[in-house]
């Protein structure tokens, strides 16, 4: 049960089971909270240049002062970092400081943070435990929860990677009011993603502002719905997919921009395309990309790219969702029903310069 009213907490049924715990405070708790789960063991907590300096001591302190022994990795900050060279310096500190099965990583921070320590604790003896300590909104409502780890290979974004669901989540929602205004709003396009798959209750609450008036609530929605969807299905063999919307352009767009473009503002240019471009096909059951469109504004985000859809339609087929001579698309056809559509890639182009706007 939640400690207090401004805690909640959200089961994932997934193998293992863990829960999400989202309010505020929760790092400098961090500690107590996991020793419910896991005796007092070696702690290897793993951030970026970013964070450390703002909550590494917090976490140290928390994880200390209920019997932790902790152990830090620092690596520099961005997209750029998550690759080969990243991971294997986190396994070497990892084998550096000798942690066996019985210890655990705790990955602290954004997106990129997740991915790179859930991939490492994935690798490192072939498996050890870690937690999730998001710091970001984009971690918060996504990344952090279900389990996905990756790195990007030359040939694109998240391509070398494992499923390992966490053994928890501690999502301290006081992190976000350090956010800059444009990292805040990269989370943001994920939780708008979410609102579009899930229904009109929790896509209304972005129309209404209440992501930047209460975003424990609107963490605790998009959680409760990929939550659901993970646990139906764990590693992406069918619905998990739907998680994938605004992405295949999104992606080609953070590609095109050699990852200068931060995901959430790729993705937000990526669902305002797929959602005018299956508006103008008439595969929508009503109109619905203004309305998505608007909602992005709103939040500071892009509905547009200066990348041309040829080069978009040649980053995206690099993209992992193609299988052969066809790619699986998600096609938003109302608020609360999206599907997986699966086209000829030669037909990307024109889907993707029916919605493309400069
Ligand atoms: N971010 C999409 C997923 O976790 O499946």
């Amino acid at each position: 049960m939640p400690d207090d009213q401004s805690t909640r907490e959200i089961r994932v049924n997934t193998s293992p089971a863990y829960t999400v715990t989202i309010g505020p405070g929760l790092l400098k708790d961090c500690g107590r909270r996991l020793r419910d789960i896991m005796p007092p063991c070696r702690m290897a907590v793993v951030t970026d240049s970013a964070v450390a300096p703002l909550y590494l001591d917090t976490a140290r302190q928390g994880l200390e002062a209920a019997g932790f022994a902790v152990c830090s990795h620092v690596f520099s900050a961005g997209e750029g970092s998550k690759h080969f060279k990243t991971l294997s310096e986190i396994l070497e500190f990892l084998a550096s400081e000798h942690l066996t099965r019985s210890d655990c990583v705790a990955a602290l921070g954004g997106g990129v943070v997740g991915d790179m320590a859930g991939f490492a604790a994935a690798c490192y003896l072939r498996g050890i435990r870690y937690v999730q300590l998001p710091t970001t909104l984009l971690a918060a409502v996504d990344s952090s929860v279900g389990g996905k780890t990756a790195i990007d290979l030359e040939a694109g974004k998240n391509l070398a990677g494992a499923f390992l669901q966490p053994a928890a989540v501690l999502c301290d929602t006081e992190c976000l009011k350090t956010l800059p205004p444009d990292v805040f709003a990269d989370g943001a396009a994920e939780a708008v993603k979410t609102g579009v798959l899930c229904d009109e209750s929790l896509f209304a609450l972005f129309e209404d502002g209440a992501l930047k008036a209460d975003p424990a609530e609107v963490i605790a929605r998009c959680v409760t719905y990929k939550a659901g969807v993970v646990e139906r299905d764990e590693k992406e063999q069918g619905e998990r997919k739907l998680l994938n919307l605004g992405h295949t352009v999104g992606h080609a767009i953070e590609k095109c921009s050699g990852y200068t473009i931060p995901h959430g503002h790729a993705v937000a240019a990526g669902l305002a395309i797929i959602s005018r471009s299956a508006e103008a096909l008439g595969m929508t059951e009503e109109p619905i990309a203004r309305r998505i469109c608007a909602c992005l504004t709103a939040l500071g985000l892009p509905v547009s790219t200066e990348f041309p859809p040829d080069l978009l339609k040649e980053a995206a087929l690099a993209d992992k969702k193609r299988a052969g001579d066809s790619i699986t698309l998600v096609i938003p056809k109302k608020i609360g029903r999206c599907t997986l559509e699966t086209v000829p890639v030669d037909s990307l182009l024109f889907t993707i310069r029916a919605g493309w706007r400069t």
